[in-house]
């Protein structure tokens, strides 16, 4: 669509579609054509565009409250959604701070934590994503492209390796043993724990390349938080609320973090984020050194509510644990036939293909472009790329999608692999 003034070009641009509405798995354009959306609008379409249950709550919130400031006063969602969060995180997280972002609670987690321990220092690992302001840029090691020309960064971030043993061609207990030992070097040679507030990580790297943490590395990470009194950061902006086919990604691996950072999901597409934490943490943080003039919404926390009552309600996550596992087989079998996929990956419907040249394993992000602009050209299918080289592509359907809405996607996928060889 054109007129007289412009888009600011910044935005990076997947598709080139115009889009006028969008239902369940499906986005339908000014032309009126539909495509299959699988980028979720980068996983957050949990409950697929406009599902009547988010409508509904938003339009009869719209009519009580558009705005109502939280230092001001307190309206009557702010607290049954602390409720609800609380049910749902694991138990050492009892208390909520909202902000709108994944990049701003993602600062906000980390100011918490600067706040709770006076220490300056934050390790992060590398492949990381965790936003696009100045803090969180600095936290991101997923691609340069984030911050190049950026720089100078705030200071006080070490990065430490995160194991991919797909890449380095070691087995996954090797990857593990040889990344916890280069975590300990980062202890040792970097930043020692008496500076070090925390450690964030994504349990599943999302822009990173949709690569799951090592169980035995994870374990390891953690045990080292606690033994030195490091806080636990988990990044669940794009792994929370449902996507790994749990609730949240740590009950994969069995932790329960000191902090716990929530956005993307929450809302189904209401920009709504939250910090969740211990009250005891969170009562160190001084009150009024941290907030926002929007956090906590009313439109936002009605979002976030009624999503929740979807994705809690009964055989919701079951069926997502089952489209991740027909999606797997299939991007399995793919694998299987086409010598360009390199590794499939993933936990719930957050899979990741890589892309690779058969001869050498290199990345080859170039063939990624190409399959994903045949998947929109003929099989009216989105698809979106992720990982430092551009040559993963990530599967986020919304959590929503159905049998045959998979079986079009894989065979869609295979047309374009084909078309590109
Ligand atoms: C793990 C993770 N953290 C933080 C962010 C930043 O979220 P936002 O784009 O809402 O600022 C993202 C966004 O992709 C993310 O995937």
């Amino acid at each position: 669509m054109t007129g007289k003034y412009h888009l600011a070009p910044v935005w990076s641009q997947l598709s080139g579609l115009d889009v006028v509405s969008g239902s369940g798995a499906v986005v339908t354009t000014a032309q009126g054509e539909e495509y299959l959306d699988f980028t979720s609008g980068i996983a957050v379409t949990s409950t697929g565009h406009c599902h009547p249950k988010v409508v509904e709550a938003i339009r009869e919130q719209a009519g009580k409250f558009i705005h109502a400031q939280v230092n001001i006063y307190r309206h009557n969602l702010l607290q049954p959604l602390a409720d609800k969060l609380g049910e749902l995180t694991p138990p050492s997280i009892d208390t909520f701070f909202y902000s709108n972002s994944g990049a701003e609670a993602t600062e906000g987690a980390v100011k918490l934590a600067k706040a709770a321990t006076g220490k300056p220092h934050t390790i992060v690992f590398q492949g990381s994503f965790h936003g696009r302001t100045a803090q969180t840029m600095a936290m991101t090691t997923a691609k340069t492209g984030y911050k190049a020309g950026y720089a100078p960064f705030p200071a006080g971030i070490f990065v430490a390796p995160f194991p991919d043993p797909a890449t380095t061609g070691d087995d996954p207990e090797t990857a593990a043993k040889r990344a916890l030992a280069q975590f300990d070097q980062v202890l040792a040679g970097q930043t020692p724990p008496s500076d070090t507030a925390a450690i964030v990580m994504e349990l599943v790297q999302g822009e990173g390349g949709y690569l799951p943490a090592l169980p035995e590395f994870v374990s390891g990470v953690y045990e080292r938080a606690k033994k030195h009194g490091i806080l636990f950061v988990a990044d669940e902006v794009q792994t929370g609320f449902g996507r790994t086919g749990k609730m949240f990604a740590v009950e994969h691996y069995g932790i329960d973090p000191d902090v716990i950072v929530m956005a993307k999901g929450i809302a189904s597409g209401f920009p709504f984020s939250a910090v969740g934490s211990s009250y005891e943490l969170m009562s160190r943080w001084p009150v009024g050194s941290h907030g926002g003039t929007y956090g906590g919404n009313p439109i936002g926390a009605a979002a976030a509510l009624a999503t929740i009552d979807v994705l809690t309600s009964e055989g919701f996550l079951e069926n997502v644990q089952e489209r991740g596992r027909q999606l797997m087989a299939g991007l399995q079998e793919l694998k299987a036939q086409y010598s360009v996929i390199g590794d499939v990956r993933g936990l719930g419907i957050m899979i990741g293909s890589t892309i690779v040249d058969p001869s050498t394993g290199a990345p080859d992000g170039d063939r990624v472009n190409r399959i994903l602009a045949h998947g929109r050209e003929h099989g009216k299918l989105l698809l979106l790329n992720a990982g430092t080289y551009n040559n993963v592509i990530r599967w986020m359907p919304p959590l929503i999608v159905n049998e045959s809405q998979i079986a079009q996607a894989l065979a869609a996928f295979e047309a374009a692999i084909k078309a590109t060889m």
